[in-house]
C-alpha cells in the first residue's frame, strides 16, 4: 500500500495596529488591524487515515492544546474533505513553534497549513478563494495565515486587503509564561469601556484605523511604524496580566524603537532598528533569564513545503 505525505508551513502573525469596535451580535467584535505575517512558522504534515486525528511536537508547551474535534487542524482537514467529498480521513502532525494562546495565531496558522497540505493530499482542487471562505469560518485569523505578507483586516479581522509594503522588518518577541484567552480579553475591554459609556454609547464605538502604520509598512519606515503601533486590547491584557508591563518597559529600556502586546497577548512584540539590534536585544533579554525570539516580517503565508509517497 502507498502512503502519500504532504507538508506545509504557515506563519505567525503581528497586529501592528488594532482598532477594537463594539461587540456584535455575533459574539465578535468588528476590528480594524494591519497584520503583519512574521518568520516564526508552524509545520503540519498530513496523511490519508481512516479517521481524522492529530499528534503535537516542536519546541513549545502545547499541554493546553485540545487534541479531540475542537482542534482547528482536525475542523481544517474535515473541512477539506467535505467541500471536495473526500470519503476518508487525516493523520495531522504538527510541530508547533508559535506559543499557544500567545496573541500570534499559532492555532490559526496550524488550521491554515491543513487547509493547503489536505487540498493538496486529496487532489482536491479548491481555488485560493474557496479555502479563504472555508479559513474564515475556521476563525477570523486563518484567512490572513493563508495569505501573509501584509493586509489590513476588517469585519472580524477575516475581510483582508493587501496592503502595500517595503523592506523587511526586524523584531525580537517575549513568548510569556502563561496564557490570555482572547475571548476574555475582548471582555475585558467591553467591560471597562461599558464602565464608562452610556447605554446609548454602547453599540456604536467604531474600530479606529491607524493610517500612520499602513504607510510606515509601505515606505518601510522602522521609526515611524513605531510611533503609530497601536493596540486596544493591549489596555486589557495589561490589566489581565499586569507583569507583561514590566517586560514592554525593559524592553524599550534595551533599545527596541516600540514594544506592543501582539493581538490579545500575552506575547510581546518588540520593534528594533535594525538586525543587529534585534540580535543584542535578543541577547540582553536571554541575560536577564528572558527566552526571546528574533524574527523578520513580512514572510508569505501558508504553502507546501513537501510531498512524498512512501511504499
Ligand atoms: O475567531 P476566533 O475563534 O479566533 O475568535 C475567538 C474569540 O475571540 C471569539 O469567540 C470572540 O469572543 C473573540 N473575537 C472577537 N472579535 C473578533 C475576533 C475574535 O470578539 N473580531
Amino acid at each position: 500500500m502507498t502512503d502519500r505525505v504532504v507538508r506545509a508551513k504557515a506563519p505567525a502573525k503581528i497586529n501592528v495596529f488594532l482598532g477594537v469596535g463594539s461587540l456584535r451580535s455575533d459574539g465578535y467584535h468588528d476590528l480594524s488591524t494591519g497584520f503583519l505575517a512574521v518568520s516564526l512558522f508552524e509545520h503540519v504534515e498530513v496523511r490519508a487515515a481512516d479517521d481524522f486525528s492529530v499528534t503535537l511536537d516542536g519546541s513549545i508547551d502545547t499541554s493546553s492544546v485540545p487534541l479531540g474535534e475542537s482542534n482547528l487542524a482536525i475542523r481544517a482537514a474535515r473541512a477539506v474533505a467535505e467541500a471536495c467529498g473526500a470519503t476518508g480521513g487525516a493523520r495531522i502532525r504538527i510541530e508547533k513553534h508559535v506559543p499557544t494562546a500567545g496573541g500570534m495565531g499559532g492555532g490559526s496558522a496550524d488550521a491554515a497549513a491543513t487547509l493547503v497540505a489536505c487540498n493538496e493530499l486529496w487532489n482536491a482542487g479548491l481555488s485560493r478563494d474557496e479555502l479563504l471562505a472555508l479559513a474564515a469560518d475556521l476563525g477570523a485569523d486563518v484567512p490572513f495565515a493563508l495569505t501573509g505578507g501584509v493586509a489590513m483586516g476588517t469585519g472580524r479581522g477575516d475581510q483582508l486587503s493587501p496592503a502595500l509594503h517595503r523592506g523587511k522588518m526586524h523584531w525580537v518577541l517575549v513568548p510569556a509564561d502563561g496564557e490570555l484567552s482572547t475571548p476574555v480579553v475582548f471582555h475585558e475591554l467591553d467591560k471597562h469601556r461599558w464602565s464608562q459609556q452610556g447605554e446609548l454609547e454602547r453599540n456604536v464605538t467604531q474600530p479606529i484605523v491607524s493610517v500612520g502604520a499602513m504607510q510606515a509598512l509601505r515606505l518601510g519606515d522602522v521609526r515611524m511604524l513605531a510611533e503609530t503601533m497601536h493596540n486596544d486590547l493591549q489596555a486589557p491584557a495589561l490589566r489581565l496580566m499586569p507583569r507583561l508591563v514590566g517586560t514592554l518597559e525593559l524592553g524599550e529600556r534595551m533599545g527596541a524603537l516600540a514594544g506592543i502586546v501582539s493581538g490579545s497577548g500575552p506575547t510581546c512584540a518588540f520593534l528594533c532598528e535594525d538586525e543587529e539590534s534585534a540580535v543584542q536585544l535578543v541577547q540582553d533579554f536571554c541575560d536577564q533569564s528572558i527566552r526571546a525570539v528574533h524574527v523578520t516580517g513580512p514572510v508569505a503565508g501558508a504553502k507546501i513545503t513537501g510531498a512524498k509517497v512512501r511504499s
